[in-house]
């Protein structure tokens, strides 16, 4: 049963500030939501920056989909209501993170323009870095890293994004990483530049 809200006291002027989280880590926080197709390379771009960053002395933390189902969202799957739920506490966990002054690095597909603007709500624009993974389809299901691509198109997975669910083109990312052209070390690099001068404070 969901708690009424006349009987919750949320209380946050007590609590130490998001700039004393970041004085300490000697940081700006950020969401950076990777958002794009199954295969399109936003876990491989996630981890490979948060390397780099980590290297640099820069607190990371990731949000990857495929982890995230594994606990947290495990009652979850891919209809548009649980896509939406899903979505929703992502936003409200990276959330948490970019409080405590962390660098906080999503990925998930994020397959509606309504997703991504629920999560830009949740998390406050200035905040928030959307970045456009693009790859098509038809390279993705080339790739199939997880073998999903074959299996979607033998009939065993449904609402597969991009086949028989919807993924929508941004209209205005902040940022567009196109990893069916360009390398890896490319689009490291692009997000990188992007990334570094919204997080460093000296
Ligand atoms: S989202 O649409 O709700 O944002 P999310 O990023 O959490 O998706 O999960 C996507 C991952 O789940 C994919 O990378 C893939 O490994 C796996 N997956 C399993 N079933 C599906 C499906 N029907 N559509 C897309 N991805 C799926």
């Amino acid at each position: 049963m969901v708690a009424k809200p006349e009987n919750i006291y949320p209380e946050f002027d007590r609590m130490l500030a998001r700039e004393d989280k970041e004085a300490l880590l000697m940081q700006r926080g950020i969401v950076l939501w990777l958002f794009g197709l199954s295969g399109s390379g936003k876990s491989a771009l996630a981890n490979a920056l948060e390397r780099k960053l980590h290297e640099e002395g820069f607190c990371t933390k990731i949000l990857d989909g495929d982890n995230i189902r594994t606990g947290l969202n495990s009652n979850l799957g891919f209809s548009d209501e649980d896509r939406t739920e899903n979505i929703r506490r992502i936003a409200e966990v990276a959330k948490l993170f970019l409080n405590t002054g962390v660098v906080t690095i999503v990925a998930f597909i994020s397959p509606g323009k309504a997703h991504r603007q629920a999560a830009r709500e949740v998390i406050g624009s200035g905040d928030f870095v959307e970045a456009f993974v693009n790859c098509s389809f038809e390279v993705c299901s080339q790739r199939d890293p997880k073998g999903l691509y074959a299996q979607a198109k033998g009939g065993e997975i449904k609402n597969f994004t991009g086949r028989d669910s919807l993924f929508e083109e941004p209209d205005d990312p902040d940022l567009i990483l196109d990893t069916e052209y360009d390398s890896l070390e490319t689009c490291l690099k692009k997000l990188y530049l992007h990334i570094l001068p919204k997080i460093r404070v000296n």
